[in-house]
């Protein structure tokens, strides 16, 4: 559906995308993970043709994607970082005027923007101006004002900034529905939970090159540590860490062991271990290598800007 072929773009005394490919499949939700400066805007903005990359070329449903490429436009609703909304237009007026860049028919965008004010919760204050809205309500109407003319691609560009869990919870519940009923999807957020919430596939950018790319678990594979096990003391546990080191090696910190196991370690086997020897324990937590932690390992934790 989108096919990303070596792009480069240049700014004047920047590389903001060096060389990227990418692919992503029609119905696909893809999630573009990178902090601060790494370009995801810069690619979402040569998705829809509003800048020209110095090198490469992007295809959208087979056809290249160029400044003035109409076709592009009517396949793609681009929901941007920056609110893009008239603070002094009710919510209504708003989407009347989004609606009339793509020349929808009368009656046919007085039905889409009801039904798009309606499935994020914002018919009952479409009278209202925009600039009397919350943030979250903002966003939400940013995000319907982008796909008033239905086009099967959808590009999120961290559609959920500065919002609460309740207005972000929505956000997710409509994309994902939009998603299920065929509707492709690209999301750009730092938040890795965003990601492995939604996305089924991901790639992760940074100083304008992609990282890593593949679904969520393919990802967590590649991390270069296995999972870790606490084991908090008690009275008990805190003399038996000639035990423990049958199953891995152990360091003893404080109040709790742990724990990397050797290959071939079995949870079961262990806690019948602990039994037997009527080993007894606070409690045990079994850490597993999240996305957050790869994210990290791979960008590194220097701040950007
Ligand atoms: N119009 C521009 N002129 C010059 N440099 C730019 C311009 N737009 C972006 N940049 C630079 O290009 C790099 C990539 O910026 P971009 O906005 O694409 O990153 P981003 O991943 O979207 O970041 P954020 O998470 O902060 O939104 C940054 O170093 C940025 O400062
Ligand atoms: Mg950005």
């Amino acid at each position: 559906m989108i096919k990303i072929n070596s792009i480069t773009k240049r700014y004047p005394t920047i590389t903001a995308l060096d060389n990227i490919s990418l692919n992503v499949n029609k119905q696909e939700f893809f999630g573009l993970l990178g902090p601060n400066g790494a370009g995801k805007t810069t690619l979402m903005n040569l998705l829809v043709g509003y800048l020209n990359p110095d090198q490469g070329d992007i295809h959208i449903a087979g056809e290249k994607v160029t400044q003035d490429g109409l076709h592009t436009r009517k396949n793609i609703g681009l929901v941007p970082q920056s609110l893009a909304l008239y603070d002094d237009l009710s919510a209504q007026d708003n989407l009347d005027i989004f609606g009339s860049f793509y020349h929808i028919e009368k009656n046919l965008l007085k039905e889409r923007i009801k039904e798009k004010l309606e499935s994020v919760q914002l018919y009952e204050r479409r009278k209202d101006k925009v600039k009397t809205f919350s943030g979250g309500m903002k966003r939400r109407l940013n995000l319907v004002a982008s796909m008033l003319h239905d086009p099967p691609i959808l590009l999120c560009d961290e559609p959920t900034v500065g919002i609460d869990p309740q207005s972000r919870n929505a956000i997710f519940d409509y994309l994902l529905m939009l998603n299920e009923q065929g509707k492709t999807i690209v999301y750009t957020t730092h938040y890795m939970e965003e990601a492995e919430r939604l996305c089924k596939r991901i790639a992760i950018i940074d100083f304008g090159k992609i990282i890593a790319e593949g679904t969520i678990d393919e990802l967590i594979e590649k991390l270069p540590y296995d999972e870790t096990i606490l084991i908090t003391k008690n009275q008990v546990t805190k003399g038996k860490i000639d035990l423990l080191k049958s199953f891995g090696s152990v360091v003893d910190e404080d109040d709790h062991f742990q724990l990397k196991p050797n290959a071939g370690f079995q949870l079961s086997q262990f806690f019948s271990s602990l039994e037997k020897n009527t080993i007894s324990y606070k409690f045990v937590e079994l850490h597993k290598p999240t996305l957050e932690s790869y994210f990290l390992h791979l960008t590194g934790r220097r701040l950007r800007d």
